[in-house]
């Protein structure tokens, strides 16, 4: 029950104290080794640190919390180690041009979800996950009292499901999933209507705010 997080900058961090302080233990990868080592020893030990092709061999989940660019760059290299394995992605269709101003990196309409999951193998089981909150609120907003923050997810996949329920739970979220693969624009930004920074306006919404978000805007089918 190891996940793998390949990736320890703004989501990646928060996310791996989140996940070591409700019990689950974490395999840490980054491009420069020496920062997942640094962060797994800081987390004790239910945390450690790998190459990203070990902590990708040695757990059954992945997360890869790394730029839309390198999650492409990392399938295309170790695809045949993600089958079976879940793969979580918090990715947006983001970069930066020649100016270091933040840009949409893909045309209006196609989600960074509906590419990264055109490039795993068959036998993955892809969710959109752990991308709707900006990085400062990801890290401050787990286990929010009385009513905890709702992280909304989409997936197609029931592995996928019972996998990302435990991890937003263990990490002090409430999940709602939103609907499949079809959706998970709605979950990224710019511009998601169930994007923190995006149609929610910078809320932190709990499971009956987010439920009206979700019905609020859902296009009839
Ligand atoms: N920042 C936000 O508010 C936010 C919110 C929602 C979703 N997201 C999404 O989450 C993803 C991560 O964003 P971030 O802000 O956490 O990025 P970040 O702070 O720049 O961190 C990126 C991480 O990727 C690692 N990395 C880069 N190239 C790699 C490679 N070849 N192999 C392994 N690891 C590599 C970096 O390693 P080093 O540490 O060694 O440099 C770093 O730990 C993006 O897709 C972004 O769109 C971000």
């Amino acid at each position: 029950m190891t996940t793998a997080l390949i990736g320890v900058g703004n989501v990646g961090r928060p996310l791996a104290q989140h996940l070591v302080a409700g019990d689950e233990p974490v395999v840490l990868a980054a491009k420069d080794r020496s920062r997942a080592e640094a962060l797994a020893k800081e987390l004790g030990p239910l945390a450690r640190a790998a190459s990203v092709e070990d902590a990708i061999a040695d757990t059954d989940t992945v997360v890869f919390a790394v730029w839309l660019d390198t999650i492409k760059e990392l399938i295309a290299k170790d695809a045949r180690l993600l089958d079976n394995k879940v793969v979580i992605d918090p990715s947006n269709p983001l970069g930066f041009d020649e100016t270091g101003q933040m840009i949409r990196t893909l045309p209006e309409g196609q989600s960074s979800g509906s590419v990264v999951a055109a490039l795993l193998p068959a036998g993955a089981h892809y969710v959109k996950a752990f991308g709707t909150l900006g990085a400062n609120a990801l890290a401050s907003g787990a286990n929010r009292e009385p009513r905890r923050v709702v992280l909304f997810y989409a997936t197609d996949d029931d592995a996928a499901t019972m996998t990302i329920d435990r991890l937003i739970r263990a990490a002090g979220f409430e999940p709602l999933k939103v609907g499949g693969l079809a959706v998970a624009g709605r979950l990224e930004a710019p511009g998601g209507d169930l994007h923190q920074g995006g149609g929610l306006s910078g809320r932190l919404v709990d499971l009956d705010e987010a439920r009206a978000a979700v019905a609020a805007s859902e296009v009839p089918t």
